[in-house]
């Protein structure tokens, strides 16, 4: 039986196949152990020869048994490092990249273009008072033009920006003309939303003061910039309009043969000549602010521009909701690179 139970612990390639063996000899009821169990029946003076001889067999078992476990620990471990190790000279795993939304990359592209042309890009602050947003830019609290802005009020009485145009202000405030400026930024509206509304949207200022500044200064601009966004025979069309911070206004439309064969007349923003007022209120806090008062009398035109509008028009993007609803399947179609 010693024999045959050596055997079989050594053809035993699995630690559950040894446990099987171990139960069958020395087991509660394994072979060895009902073997010892019997003892009492025999005759004392065999009893002690016999017991010596089990327990010569049980030991060697127990000791081939615990050497065979060692062994197969030992054999699992090493297969399980050997599957754990690394090869180095396997390929790294790819990452997904995140890349620029389509609105910062426009933004990113009129500032470019905006550059090339002297200008300096400068941001301002969200959450504005009504005198930059409003009042210095010959909105009165009493104008009914403050209802083309609909407003989100602040419980301390400012305001989330309605426009970028109150930076025209805060520049002027701080610089002297000669100033090329533009300003990209977020802006807020209280209002329904739709296809075309949105309550966050973007908007990109310019404003140029100097002397002897015209509307063919603005024009000759605007037309650059959409030479720039659209290419080379991109065409431009300005119509009267009105905005209380420009005399005369007006709102310029681009004509460009987009990739799908269409074209037509596309309104794009707003823009004109600085109002006297605005900077008749520009030296009116210059002054409150112990400062000279230098802008009256200047020239300067100014615009504004969305380039949520751009995306649309340039991508046929239906929907202004789709650029912040964070649906990858729409980002992921105008993914740029990063940086
Ligand atoms: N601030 C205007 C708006 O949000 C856009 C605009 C129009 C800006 C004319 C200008 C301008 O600077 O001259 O509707």
């Amino acid at each position: 039986m010693q024999q045959e139970a050596l055997q079989e612990i050594h053809s035993a390639t699995t630690l559950d196949a040894l446990q099987t063996v171990k139960t069958k000899y020395v087991g509660k009821s394994g072979l060895i152990t009902k073997e010892l169990g019997s003892l009492g029946k025999l005759p004392p003076e065999e009893r002690r020869a016999r017991g010596a001889e089990i327990n010569a067999v049980r030991s060697a078992l127990d000791a081939a048994l615990k050497e065979r476990e060692d062994t197969l620990k030992r054999a699992a471990l090493d297969a399980r490092l050997a599957s754990e190790a690394i090869d180095v000279t396997l390929p790294g795993l790819q990452l997904p990249s995140g890349g620029l939304h389509l609105i910062s990359r426009i933004l990113n592209d009129l500032e470019g273009i905006y550059e090339r042309m002297g200008y300096t890009v400068i941001e301002g602050q969200e959450v504005e008072d009504d005198a930059y947003n409003f009042d210095a830019l010959n909105i009165p609290w009493y104008h009914p033009a403050r209802d083309l802005w609909d407003t989100f009020w602040l419980e301390d009485g400012r305001l989330l920006r309605t426009h970028t145009s109150p930076m025209q202000v805060r520049y002027m405030l701080e610089h002297s003309a000669p100033l090329k400026i533009v300003v990209p930024g977020k802006v807020y509206r209280y209002e329904a939303t739709d296809a075309t509304h949105e309550s966050m949207f973007h908007q990109l200022e310019g404003l140029v003061v100097g002397d002897n500044i015209s509307m063919a200064d603005l024009k000759g601009t605007i037309a650059e910039m959409a030479r720039g966004l659209f290419g080379a025979s991109a065409k431009v069309r300005f119509q009267p309009s009105y905005y209380p911070f420009t005399e005369p206004g007006a709102d310029f439309s681009v004509w460009w043969e987009n990739p799908r064969g269409e074209s037509k007349w596309l309104e794009l923003g707003g823009c004109g000549m600085v109002h006297q007022n605005v900077f008749k209120a520009v030296d009116d806090l210059r002054e409150a602010a112990g400062k000279e008062r230098i802008y009256e009398g200047k020239t300067g035109f100014a615009f504004g521009l969305g380039p949520e509008r751009i995306a649309m028009l340039k991508y046929g993007i239906p929907d202004i909701r789709y650029f912040y609803a964070n649906d990858l399947r729409v980002l992921e179609q105008f993914r740029g690179e990063l940086g």
